[in-house]
């Protein structure tokens, strides 16, 4: 009897125990559960919007996305342009002091030309279904490789296998893009190389020639020669009567040269502005001769731009 008493005490004790220690083990696990959630709070309303969002609203999701989205973009765009100026400054003395410019090549060959503006003209040359390009400044002839690749595309018609006439005329004081230009025999055919300085009466004989024989539609002019101020408003004065098409483009390349920390053109300005580069030039033409039949057109100035406020867009004949 006293055994059996013994041993009912001992289970009566037992089972309070666990329950006791179930009960703490549960308020534990409670209070580590809402610890954790809380600590997702901040989280929750953004996703929980957006996904109520997507369920309730009578737009389709796709739609609700890419609002979502543009939103989001529109807020970080907002942000960037504050800074803009400062940005600008930074990555062009980044882009000028790595040498960063001169890092490309195209089919092997070196281009001086920035990715982002690359891309830029080739859309323009697509869009505008350009027959002729006139650049200043061959260097070894890797834009014209670039723009004929382009026009090549765009020009010719497989089904009919016939090509619509097209041009590229590039000019240099070096000779040296020849042999670069020749070695691409499908492309060779369309670019005239002139080895004169870009408005020497015999460049411009070659060039007058060239575009009365052709009569083109859509024009693009790139001045990538000499980038001097003086020179570049010789080049915008003589190659603006070939840009007849409103809307068709005359870029002036590396504006960014126009900066202050940039000793080559820097401290000996011809034309209003503290440098003498491409920008004075510019700036000169469109206070000038430009004025009101060319508008800056900075909608092309893609991402990062080497040519700010450098395409000039005809707008009146
Ligand atoms: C920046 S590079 C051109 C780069 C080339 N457009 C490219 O994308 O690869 C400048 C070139 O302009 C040439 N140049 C300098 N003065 C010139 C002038 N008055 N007429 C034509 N070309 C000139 C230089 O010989 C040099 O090859």
């Amino acid at each position: 009897m006293l055994i059996q008493r013994l041993l009912l005490h001992i289970f009566q004790h037992i089972a309070i125990k666990s329950t006791i220690n179930f009960l703490l083990g549960l308020l534990v696990g409670i209070f580590i559960a809402s610890q954790h959630l809380f600590s997702h709070k901040s989280l929750a309303p953004v996703g929980k919007d957006i996904t109520d969002r997507l369920a309730n609203n009578s737009t389709s999701k796709s739609e609700e996305s890419t609002q979502i989205i543009t939103n989001v973009a529109e807020v970080k765009l907002s942000l960037n342009q504050k800074n803009i100026g400062e940005f600008y400054e930074e990555y062009y003395k980044f882009y000028e002091q790595n040498h960063a410019w001169a890092l490309k090549s195209f089919l092997g060959v070196h281009f001086l030309q920035n990715p982002n503006d690359a891309i830029t003209i080739a859309e323009i040359l697509y869009n505008q279904d350009v027959d002729l390009v006139i650049e200043t400044g061959t260097y070894r002839g890797a834009a014209a490789l670039f723009f004929a690749s382009i026009m090549y595309q765009y020009r010719y018609d497989a089904k009919k296998n016939s090509m619509r006439p097209f041009k590229i005329i590039t000019m240099d004081i070096n000779p040296e893009a020849r042999k670069y230009i020749e070695n691409f025999t499908l492309l060779a055919p369309y670019i005239l190389f002139i080895p004169e300085s870009s408005v020497s009466p015999a460049a411009r004989a070659t060039v007058n020639k060239t575009v009365f024989e052709m009569k083109p539609n859509n024009v693009f002019i790139s001045l990538d020669g000499d980038h001097y101020a003086e020179a570049v408003y010789n080049e915008l004065l003589y190659y603006q009567q070939y840009v007849v098409n409103i809307s068709n483009y005359m870029l002036v390349q590396d504006t960014r040269l126009s900066r202050k920390w940039h000793t080559l053109y820097c401290g000996q300005s011809k034309y209003d502005g503290p440098c003498n580069g491409p920008q004075e030039a510019v700036n000169w033409f469109m206070k000038n001769e430009g004025h009101g039949r060319f508008e800056i057109d900075r909608a092309k100035e893609y991402l990062f731009t080497t040519h700010q406020k450098g395409w000039l867009k005809r707008i009146s004949k």
